[in-house]
């Protein structure tokens, strides 16, 4: 939509709009903890079930096992949570294993006995609400996987077709073969219209692709989801398989939905994205992530590369880049553990999320270090590694989130101000600028030889003003005209904010709190002592 009409929209009230503008603007300074249901939590104390991520089975993960967790995931700040979808899947071991991730939904007016009742559902979400954290549920509406076994000899395209009712027997609401469409199997994914229209799966295991264009499907789509949310009580929706759908399903459903809504539209360019936050209120941002896994990859990553898809959506997008999902693992893909081992380029890349204009969303799993590689070795389960709430992730993650809620309540338009990038020429350092925040990244890695130097030389903060690296609750000084200039031989990533932000909140660095004089180091007067000999052995970045 015409970004005039859309303002006049809001300013009006009407088109419809408003309360999805509403419910966006609330999701805004959230941050959120994204669960494979099955695999998160037990219920009780049964911690020692096997499960074998391999075997593509059930492990017994429960929405009760969620609700006794609660205080393990608000404990590192997060306050909304994303779960599997919830309905009701095909059921037994299809060719692809069985349904435990909730993406092969069978009959969406019923909910998936393996997670626990529907009462447990309720009562998650209740004890959300209560503790003032969101639930955020994930749809799959493109697709329907009718039982099996379907005669997996016998399946063709055009017996599917000739046999409406026995095909989609046991799938509900869509009873018969008339509500999908003509059954053809998407072969080219450069058109649009067979992207939408054909199926997904194959032959040994269709997934019956709805019609979603038919008005009467739609409204039974948009009926079922306004139910589902008043039902269960629910803040947002994560939309899956979005590309597979058309745009104007879309901008119907959200619209009837009325809670905020971000939809999974997996593609490296934001040319592709960006029309998709037209009909919804954001999407993942996987652009970025493709770069940002890049980027931090090996010391050779493109740190210019990641920048540019960043800036492209804050021009692209509806919103900017603001409120689009910022992620660096999901249950998609394989953890950034299984791409590097490296302790310093996995601590840059999970920083990443938290610090630009998104709405961080972190994977189970990765404040214990879990490190699955490809589908289905990222889908762990937890109480296998335990919920150590001592575990340097943890923490780091804890930090993070509480320098976001302290940044927030500054009054420096924190979740408003668009980040700004100040590049080096050296290629492995990289400023980023977010009021009253800056990080400081580097892909240069743990077995960093010398050092690396950031000479940040514009004013991001006052002059000489006492600074705090969050990661570490170390103080760092400004530079008399409010840039910083730090040197560093750890390879780590920096998040500073000045020390009265800091302390707004009070569980993030207390140690700064005490009123002591000295200055743990002053790195730019350190700076100016080892600069001349030692720069012919590191990186000397000067931001531009
Ligand atoms: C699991 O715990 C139960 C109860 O503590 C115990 O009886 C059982 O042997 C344990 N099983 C395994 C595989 O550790
Ligand atoms: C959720 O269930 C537990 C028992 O499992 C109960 O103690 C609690 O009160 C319920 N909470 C809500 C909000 O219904
Ligand atoms: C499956 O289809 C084949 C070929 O049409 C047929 O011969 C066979 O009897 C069918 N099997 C079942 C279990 O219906
Ligand atoms: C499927 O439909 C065909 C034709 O309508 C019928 O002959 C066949 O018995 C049905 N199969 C099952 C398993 O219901
Ligand atoms: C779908 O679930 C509902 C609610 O449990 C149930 O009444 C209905 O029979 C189910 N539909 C099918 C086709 O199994
Ligand atoms: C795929 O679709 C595009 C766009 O519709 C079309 O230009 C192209 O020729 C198609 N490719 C093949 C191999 O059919
Ligand atoms: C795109 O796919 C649709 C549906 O399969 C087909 O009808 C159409 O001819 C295709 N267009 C091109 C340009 O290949
Ligand atoms: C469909 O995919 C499954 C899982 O990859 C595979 O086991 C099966 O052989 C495939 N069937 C066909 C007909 O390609
Ligand atoms: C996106 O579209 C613009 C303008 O059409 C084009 O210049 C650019 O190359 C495209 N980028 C990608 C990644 O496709
Ligand atoms: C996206 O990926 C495709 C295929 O891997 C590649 O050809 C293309 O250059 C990538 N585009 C961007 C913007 O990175
Ligand atoms: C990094 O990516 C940018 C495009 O974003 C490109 O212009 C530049 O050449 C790349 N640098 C290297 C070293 O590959
Ligand atoms: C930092 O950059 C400024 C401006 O480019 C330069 O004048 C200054 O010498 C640099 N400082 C160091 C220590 O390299």
């Amino acid at each position: 939509m015409d970004r005039i009409l859309l303002l006049i929209c809001i300013l009006l009230s009407f088109c419809g709009l408003e309360t999805l503008a509403a419910n966006a603007q609330k999701w805004r300074s959230r941050s959120i903890y994204q669960i494979v249901t099955d695999r998160f939590a037990l219920s009780g104390t049964r911690y020692n079930t096997s499960c074998d991520p391999t075997a593509l089975r059930y492990c017994g993960g429960t929405w009760q096992g969620i609700t006794e967790h609660l205080d393990y995931i608000q404990g590192m700040g997060f306050d909304a949570v994303w779960i599997s979808p919830p309905f009701t899947n095909v059921e037994g071991f299809t060719p692809f294993g069985e349904a435990y991730h909730g993406y092969w939904p069978q009959n969406l007016t019923s909910y998936n006995a393996h997670f626990g009742t529907v009462n447990d559902l309720k009562n998650l979400s209740a004890s959300l609400h209560s503790r003032g954290m969101y639930l955020m549920l994930d749809v799959v509406v493109n697709h329907m996987v009718p039982p099996t076994p379907i005669n997996t000899t016998a399946f063709s395209l055009e017996q599917a077709g000739a046999n409406p009712k026995n095909f989609s027997s046991g799938v509900a609401p869509f009873t018969d073969v008339s509500y999908f469409h003509k059954p053809c199997w998407i072969g080219n994914y450069s058109n649009q219209t067979e992207v939408e229209q054909c199926w997904l799966g194959n032959e040994t295991m269709p997934w019956a692709d709805v019609n979603t264009e038919d008005a009467g499907v739609a409204g039974m789509l948009s009926q079922w989801i306004s139910k589902v949310i008043s039902d269960i009580g629910v803040d947002g929706l994560r939309l899956s398989t979005v590309k597979y759908v058309s745009q104007s399903f879309w901008r119907t459903f959200t619209n009837q939905a009325g809670v905020f809504t971000m939809g999974e539209v997996i593609s490296n360019s934001t040319n592709h994205t960006s029309p998709y936050t037209e009909v919804m209120d954001a999407v993942l941002d996987y652009p970025t992530w493709f770069k940002l896994v890049a980027a931090f990859a090996s010391p050779q990553g493109n740190l210019s590369s990641l920048v540019d898809t960043v800036t492209d959506s804050q021009k692209s997008y509806e919103s900017g880049a603001f409120m689009t999902g910022a992620f660096l693992e999901n249950h998609d893909q394989p953890r950034f553990g299984a791409i590097t081992n490296d302790s310093a380029l996995r601590a840059n890349a999970m920083v990443w999320p938290f610090i630009y204009d998104g709405i961080p969303i972190l994977y189970y799993g990765q404040e214990q270090g879990l490190s699955g590689g490809e589908v289905p070795n990222n889908h762990e389960p937890l109480w296998r590694a335990g919920y150590n709430t001592s575990h340097p992730y943890y923490k780091m993650i804890t930090s993070l989130n509480l320098a976001r809620k302290a940044a927030t309540s500054s009054g420096d338009y924190f979740l408003t101000t668009p980040v700004k990038f100040f590049r080096s020429a050296d290629g492995h350092t990289l400023a980023v600028s977010k009021p009253p925040m800056l990080s400081l990244f580097t892909n240069v890695g743990q077995n960093i030889s010398s050092f690396v130097h950031w000479n940040v030389t514009q004013s991001v903060f006052r002059s000489r003003e006492q600074l705090v690296d969050v990661l570490t609750c170390r103080e760092h000084l400004s530079a008399e005209n409010g840039g910083v200039d730090i040197v560093s031989t750890n390879g780590m990533p920096k998040v500073l904010m000045p020390v009265s932000v800091v302390k707004g909140s009070p569980e993030l660095c207390p140690q700064v709190r005490s009123n002591r004089v000295t200055r743990q180091l002053d790195y730019s007067t350190l700076w100016s002592l080892i600069a001349v000999p030692f720069i012919s052995l590191g990186l000397t970045a000067s931001f531009a």
